[in-house]
């Protein structure tokens, strides 16, 4: 190889690498509040500023973080942060990265947004919605491969990510993740996943899960995967494993 096609093949390569790091991982989706609004460089958007930068210190290490911030309750936002249970505190720190810059371009001057990645949720309001039930923001997503056997795979499904709304409402972290087999020899499997954002009780963390599960008929009927994902709980199953050890 001629020196000219060396340098021609590590700038791609450099190229390739600052590309990705540019476009990261995209959202599976956001949310922005419609009509509220912050003024540029005002109280508002100065807390929100300084409550995002402490997230990306504080939630890595346990994968949540929740505050608020600001003198004034008429600007003062409200945050919430959760990693995947089972995600690295620097995965963690990576998805938060990216989650608050994508945030600010998605919903500029909102006061309110939501963003959700794989490894992580962020989200951010005027209004102090701690310790509740988020019914407002929420997305499926779903494999769209069917089963062969949907009637028993409902059920399976159901069965094991009822015990998993169980387990992650009744551990501190409320995250838990396991699978079932489907059949005797056990050659087939269903894995999922439940958690719930920290701020909630567990008596709501359960119904907040329980009430994901309740729309799996509606979201991923005979699916081999799906997913629903909220503002306060997500669930989610496969066929193969995709939990990280
Ligand atoms: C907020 O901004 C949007 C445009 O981004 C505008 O349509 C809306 O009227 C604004 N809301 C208020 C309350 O000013
Ligand atoms: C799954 O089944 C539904 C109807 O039961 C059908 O409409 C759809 O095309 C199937 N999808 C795939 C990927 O085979
Ligand atoms: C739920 O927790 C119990 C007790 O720790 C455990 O035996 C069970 O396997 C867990 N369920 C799942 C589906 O992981």
């Amino acid at each position: 190889m001629s020196f000219s096609r060396i340098s021609f093949f590590f700038i791609l390569l450099s190229l390739a690498v600052i590309f990705q790091m540019v476009l990261g991982t995209n959202p599976l989706m956001h949310y922005c509040s419609s009509n509220d609004n912050f003024t540029s460089h005002g109280p508002y958007e100065r807390s929100l500023t300084k409550l995002m930068g402490n997230f990306y210190y504080l939630a890595p290490p346990n994968g949540f973080a929740l505050g608020s911030l600001g003198q004034n309750s008429q600007e003062r936002p409200y945050g919430l942060t959760l990693c995947r249970g089972d995600v690295s505190a620097s995965d963690c720190r990576t998805c938060l990265a990216e989650a608050r810059s994508e945030i600010q371009k998605l919903c500029p001057n909102k006061k309110e947004g939501i963003i959700w990645y794989d490894n992580c949720v962020l989200k951010y309001s005027n209004k102090d919605f701690f310790g509740q039930i988020d019914n407002q923001n929420k997305f499926y997503l779903l494999n769209v491969q069917n089963v062969s056997d949907p009637m028993t795979f409902n059920l399976k499904t159901k069965e094991l990510l009822s015990q998993l709304a169980q387990n992650a409402s009744t551990t501190p972290r409320m995250y838990a993740a396991g699978e079932l087999k489907l059949d005797d020899q056990g050659s087939k499997k269903v894995y999922g996943l439940a958690q719930c954002t920290r701020d909630l009780s567990s008596v709501d963390c359960k119904k907040c899960l329980d009430g994901a599960i309740g729309e799996l008929p509606s979201c991923c009927d005979g699916k081999q995967g799906g997913r629903v994902v909220g503002g306060s709980c997500t669930i989610m199953y496969e066929i193969y494993p995709f939990v990280n050890a």
